[in-house]
C-alpha cells in the first residue's frame, strides 16, 4: 500500500487530503510463478513455517511435492530461488483439491495469493477439472476472503476438524 498527501485549494482555503492508493508489490518487484519441484522444499517449509501455528512437517510437504497426482507452484521475486509463496494442489479425475497455500508475512496483501489460486484454477481446467475444493478455518478471515473473491462458495463444516483447538473447517466448492 501507498500513501500520500494532496492539497487542493477551495475559495482561497488550502484543504489537505490523505491519498490512498493501492499499489501492488509485484508491479514494484517482478514476482514470478514457477512450477515448484523438490529443490523447492527447504524454501517452501520456511514460508510454510512462518505461516502457520501448526505448520506441515518436511515430510509432509515432501511427499506431496513427490505426488504424480499433485501440482504446485512457487511465487519467485528478484531469482527464481528466492520463494514468497507457495501452493499444494491434487487433482482427483476432474476434482482440484487446494491442499495449501501460503504467502510470506512481508508479501502478503500484494496480490501473489491471488496468482497462485488464478494459475493452479486455470492449470486445472486445462487438465479436466470441472471443480475445485478446499478446508479453511473459521477465523482465517484472510483466506476466506481471498476464496470468496474467487468465486469459492461454502458448502460445509467439518465440526471441531483441526486439532490443536477444536476449530470448525468451512469446506468451500467453486465450479469451473
Ligand atoms: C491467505 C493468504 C495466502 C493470502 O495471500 P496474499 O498474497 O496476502 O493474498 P492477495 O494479496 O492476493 O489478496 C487477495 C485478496 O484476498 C483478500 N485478503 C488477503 N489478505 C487479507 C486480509 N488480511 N484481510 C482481508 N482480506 C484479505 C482480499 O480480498 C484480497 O484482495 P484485495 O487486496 O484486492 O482486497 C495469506 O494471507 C497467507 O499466507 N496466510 C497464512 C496462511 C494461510 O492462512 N493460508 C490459507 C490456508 S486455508
Amino acid at each position: 500500500m501507498c500513501c500520500g498527501i494532496r492539497c487542493r485549494v477551495y475559495l482561497g482555503i488550502i484543504v489537505t487530503e490523505m491519498v490512498v492508493e493501492k499499489i501492488y508489490l509485484e508491479n514494484i518487484i517482478s514476482v514470478i510463478i514457477r512450477d515448484a519441484g523438490p529443490d523447492d522444499l527447504d524454501a517452501i517449509l520456511a514460508v510454510e513455517e512462518s505461516s502457520y501455528v501448526q505448520p506441515w512437517s518436511r515430510n509432509l510437504i515432501e511427499g506431496s511435492l513427490e505426488n504424480p497426482r499433485a501440482f504446485h507452484f512457487v511465487a519467485c521475486g528478484g531469482t527464481e530461488s528466492n520463494v514468497h509463496g507457495f501452493i499444494l494442489n491434487l487433482l482427483l479425475v476432474d476434482e482440484l483439491h487446494i491442499l495449501n497455500i501460503a504467502v510470506g508475512p512481508s508479501f502478503r496483501r500484494c496480490g501473489i495469493g491471488s496468482r497462485l489460486l488464478e494459475t493452479s484454477l486455470t492449470t486445472a481446467q486445462k487438465r479436466g477439472a470441472k471443480t475445485a475444493f478446499l478446508e479453511v478455518r473459521r477465523s482465517n478471515i484472510q483466506a476466506l476472503t481471498l476464496y470468496i473473491k474467487h468465486g469459492f462458495k461454502v458448502i460445509g463444516v467439518r465440526r471441531g476438524y483441526y486439532s490443536d483447538n477444536r476449530e470448525d473447517a468451512l469446506v468451500m466448492k467453486k465450479s469451473m
